[in-house]
């Protein structure tokens, strides 16, 4: 008998209390003020492995965004989102919360050594016993290389040719103690075997660095790599290194084509389909009937501010919207050098399967997915068998309220037809992802 497929959860994070969906924020219920609260940060965990998602990650950026019309005043004056905390601040208090949750940090390999990266993030899998996991981003705005002295982000290429030596380097950082040299042994007196730590001496076109890494070996061997580019480029660089891919089609049909594209890469590199897990982003309104989840969406349809989506779009891809909607109304093409693959690719998709214009989709927030637990379900169920993915990427479109409803209404009856785990299987991450329970 053919198993069914388990389907994996990853919710999306945001250090700040901006939910995703654009002017979510100003929900009354939505807390405002705690994002410097640890209380937050460990409620929001315990919600999130209560329900036995495999991870929640924090997206980040390096600066506030300022591509539409040339300042910050629409994206962050209108509630855009920014991390409002360094994200690697919220993660430990998560782990202390928690025993299972995978806890996933966004950090750029354009503006971080392999030092730096191979450290915070092996700290991270060593307090939290095995569940770290690092976004893998490149960074994609001007206003973030401006903060590390270069007036305009290098090229994807070479962004990626970069990405691709400091993961060299991190990945021989993180090999370069075995488990067993840690020895504290009082009675000896040997503290660690030093013929179990070598150096690394990694010399590449982009970072050189000696090594050894100063910390032990982590429970994992080093976190888990996820990453969710879907330029050419991106997907070169996903085939070889990620574990987890996030994705946005705005369609199941573009869903199987990018995974059936991966996992072909993937095989270039002597990997199966099943080492990487491509998770698809899903903004969800649940009600406990069709008419409640109707009126949550309507109200918060009377919440999106235009402008912040305009902001945001823009951002997202490489494109001043306000510039772009003005010189070229009629048929603009969906060219941003910078921008993020998967929002040009979805906007393009939108356009062609809603009928409706270039200028009226970048307005708008992504379509909701509005409806009860089985119809919701019901969708998430036929992209996971049609092979779309193995699971979803679950942003709030209200904080918390968006995963309080997945965990009361959701789960349970994704459970009950067998599609999501009842319990962790596993202790690591990395053991929950290749073992859905
Ligand atoms: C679901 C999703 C989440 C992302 N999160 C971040 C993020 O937090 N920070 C960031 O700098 N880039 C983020 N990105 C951008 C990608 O990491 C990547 O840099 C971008 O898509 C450009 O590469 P591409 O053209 O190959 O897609 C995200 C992209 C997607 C689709």
């Amino acid at each position: 008998m053919t198993r069914r497929p388990k389907m994996h959860l990853v919710a999306y994070l945001r250090t700040n209390s901006t939910a995703s969906y654009a002017g979510g924020w100003r929900h009354p219920a939505a807390p405002l003020d705690d994002v410097w609260s640890p209380e937050r940060y460990q409620s929001l965990a315990r919600l999130l492995e209560g329900a036995c998602f495999d991870a929640g990650f924090f997206a980040d950026n390096l600066a506030l965004p300022d591509l539409y019309k040339g300042r910050i005043d629409d994206y962050i004056g209108r509630g855009g989102q920014a991390s409002l905390l360094d994200p690697m601040i919220a993660l430990p208090i998560m782990a202390a919360a928690t025993s299972r949750l995978g806890l996933g940090a966004t950090l750029s390999t354009t503006f971080n050594e392999p030092y730096h990266l191979a450290r915070s993030l092996g700290s991270l899998d060593l307090v939290s016993g095995g569940r770290a996991a690092w976004n893998i981003v490149s960074s994609t705005m001007d206003c973030e290389a401006r903060n590390f002295g270069l007036p305009a982000m290098p090229d994807k290429e070479t962004r990626y040719d970069r990405a691709d030596d400091v993961l060299e380097a991190c990945t021989k950082l993180w090999d370069s103690w075995d488990a067993e040299a840690l020895v504290m042994d009082r009675d000896r007196g040997v503290f660690a075997d030093t013929s179990r730590i070598r150096a690394v001496n990694h010399d590449g076109p982009f970072v050189r660095v000696r090594g050894p890494l100063g910390i032990p070996r982590s429970p994992q061997g080093h976190p888990v790599l996820m990453q969710a580019g879907s330029s050419p480029r991106g997907r070169v660089f996903a085939a070889r290194w990620a574990e987890l891919v996030f994705a946005s089609p705005a369609t199941k049909e573009a869903g199987a084509e990018f995974r059936a594209d991966l996992h072909e890469r993937m095989g270039a590199h002597g990997r199966a389909p099943g080492d990487c897990k491509v998770l698809v982003s899903m903004s969800l309104v649940l009600g406990e009937t069709e008419a409640i989840a109707r009126d949550r969406a309507a109200y918060l349809d009377s919440l999106v501010d235009p402008e912040l989506v305009l902001a945001s779009n823009s951002s997202l891809m490489g494109i001043d919207l306000d510039r772009k909607l003005r010189e070229e109304a009629a048929a603009p093409e969906l060219v941003g050098s910078q921008g993020v693959q998967g929002t040009l690719d979805r906007m393009s998709q939108t356009v062609a399967a809603s009928g409706r214009s270039f200028a009226e989709t970048v307005r708008r927030p992504r379509d909701l997915f509005t409806g009860t637990a089985a119809g919701i379900a019901d969708v998430m169920e036929d992209w996971l068998v049609s092979g779309a993915c193995d699971g979803f990427v679950l942003p709030p479109t209200v904080y918390p309220g968006t995963f309080e409803d997945v965990a009361r209404l959701l789960v349970p009856e994704l459970q009950k037809r067998g599609l999501f785990r009842r319990g962790y299987a596993g202790r690591t991450l990395r053991e929950n992802l290749r073992d859905p329970g």
